[in-house]
């Protein structure tokens, strides 16, 4: 892994004002500010991108499979309808972890179902702004079991 790309799909662009009794107050900005300097600390690079759009996401995807980078994929509503964005990963061969701000599992039941799910190295939901922090620790960590 060369550097860490996050990734976040539809609408994560309102975080802060978007429903906050269910995604927190935390802006997108907050977030990825954070988590740049977790990166730095590490001596990591971390990139972060948003995009409403599904075939952006799909680009991204593709470049970090060529970079050979992780990824920290939030696709929003995507993740429960895009073949695209599966066959993405898997095309690509790019290492994701599939995260979510909120417990898919305990809301509607059309959160249930991940199309990312089965071809993401794992998945990370539920602990809201700290599930991309989780993932950071998660492919650095995986990094580490691959070198040794
Ligand atoms: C989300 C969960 C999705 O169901 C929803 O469509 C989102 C955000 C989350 O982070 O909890 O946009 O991915």
């Amino acid at each position: 892994m060369q550097a860490i790309h996050v990734l976040n799909g539809p609408n994560l662009n309102l975080l802060g004002t978007r429903e906050p009794q269910i995604y927190g107050s935390e802006t997108l900005a907050d977030i990825e500010t954070r988590l740049v300097a977790k990166a730095k600390a590490l001596g990591l690079t971390l990139e972060c991108r948003q995009s409403n759009h599904e075939g952006d996401l799909v680009d991204w995807i593709q470049e970090a499979g060529r970079a050979d980078a992780g990824v920290i994929l939030n696709a929003g509503a995507y993740t429960h309808t895009s073949v695209a964005l599966r066959d993405a990963i898997s095309g690509s061969g790019a290492h994701v972890i599939e995260v979510h701000l909120s417990n898919v599992h305990a809301r509607e039941s059309f959160r249930h179902r991940s199309l990312i799910s089965p071809v993401a190295r794992g998945v990370i939901l539920g602990f809201g702004s700290l599930s991309y922090d989780l993932a950071v620790d998660a492919l650095v960590a995986l990094a580490a079991k691959k070198k040794s």
